[in-house]
C-alpha cells in the first residue's frame, strides 16, 4: 500500500512537472509559423530555449502565456516576468522585447509594430531548472498594457529574447523618448547587432475579453 502511494506520488509530481512547462520548442516554432509571425515581424525564428511569460494577474494568481492562446486584457495590466527553460546559460545578459504586430487592426496594421516593452541587462537567476530573468537596469520602454481598439480583432503580442551584445550599452536607436509606434524589431535588432531571437512566445489580446 505504502509502495503504491509512493508510486502515485512520483507519478503525480512528474505529471505536474510536465504540466508546468510550456510546449516544446518545436510546438512554439510551429505556432509562430502558423500565425505568420516570422514574416510579419521580419524575423528568423529558430529558438534555442523556451520562454515562459507570466503576468501578475488581477487576483494575484500568476497568469501564464501559452504560445498562441488568448489572454484576458484585465490580466495584462502588470509587467510580466520572463523565464527561460530548457538549456544551459548562453549569455550573461539578455534583451527582451514585446511588440504588437496588429495595430490598429490585423487587417490594417499601419501603426505597427507597437513597442510594448524593451529592456536589456536581464540577468539569468537559476530557480530549479529554469533561468528567471531579472532586470538590473530600467527598461528603455516600460511595460505598456495591450490596448487594442474596440471592435478590432485580437492582436498578436510577440515576446522575444535576444543574447545581449556589448554594443547594447551604447545603442541610441531607441531611448525612453522614442515613440512606441511604427517600431521595427527586425531593423532594431540588425542595427544593434542582437542577432536572431533565441526564445519567444506570443499571445492574443482583445479590447474587452
Ligand atoms: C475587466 O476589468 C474592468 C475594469 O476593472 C471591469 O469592468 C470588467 O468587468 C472586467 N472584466 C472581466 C471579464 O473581468
Ligand atoms: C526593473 O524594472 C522595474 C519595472 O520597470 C523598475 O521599476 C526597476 O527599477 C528596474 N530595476 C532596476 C534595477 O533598474
Ligand atoms: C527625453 O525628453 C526629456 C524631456 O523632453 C529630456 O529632458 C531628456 O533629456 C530626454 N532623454 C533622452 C534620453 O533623450
Ligand atoms: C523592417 O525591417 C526589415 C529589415 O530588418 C525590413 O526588411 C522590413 O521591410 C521593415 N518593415 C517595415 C514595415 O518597414
Amino acid at each position: 500500500m505504502a509502495y503504491k502511494t509512493l508510486l502515485a506520488c512520483i507519478l503525480l509530481s512528474l505529471i505536474s512537472l510536465v504540466a508546468s512547462q510550456d510546449w516544446s520548442i518545436a510546438e512554439v516554432k510551429a505556432a509562430f509559423n502558423k500565425a505568420k509571425i516570422p514574416e510579419d515581424a521580419f524575423i528568423t525564428f529558430n529558438p534555442k530555449l523556451l520562454l515562459e511569460v507570466s503576468f501578475p494577474g488581477k487576483s494575484g494568481r500568476p497568469v501564464k502565456v501559452h504560445a498562441g492562446e488568448h489572454v484576458h486584457r484585465n490580466d495584462t495590466a502588470g509587467a510580466p516576468r520572463f523565464t527561460l527553460v530548457g538549456g544551459l546559460p548562453r549569455h550573461e545578459r539578455y534583451v527582451v522585447a514585446t511588440v504588437d504586430l496588429d495595430h490598429p487592426t490585423p487587417q490594417d496594421p499601419s501603426l505597427a509594430q507597437v513597442r510594448h516593452f524593451l529592456g536589456g541587462n536581464f540577468r539569468p537567476v537559476w530557480v530549479g531548472p529554469k533561468q528567471q530573468l531579472v532586470n538590473t537596469t530600467a527598461a528603455l520602454s516600460d511595460w505598456f498594457q495591450p490596448s487594442p481598439p474596440e471592435g478590432s480583432d485580437p492582436h498578436r503580442y510577440v515576446f522575444l529574447v535576444f543574447d545581449q551584445p556589448a554594443s547594447w550599452a551604447t545603442q541610441t536607436l531607441v531611448t525612453p523618448n522614442t515613440t512606441i509606434l511604427q517600431f521595427n524589431i527586425s531593423s532594431f535588432a540588425a542595427g544593434v547587432g542582437l542577432g536572431n531571437p533565441i526564445a519567444g512566445t506570443y499571445m492574443h489580446v482583445s479590447a474587452d475579453y
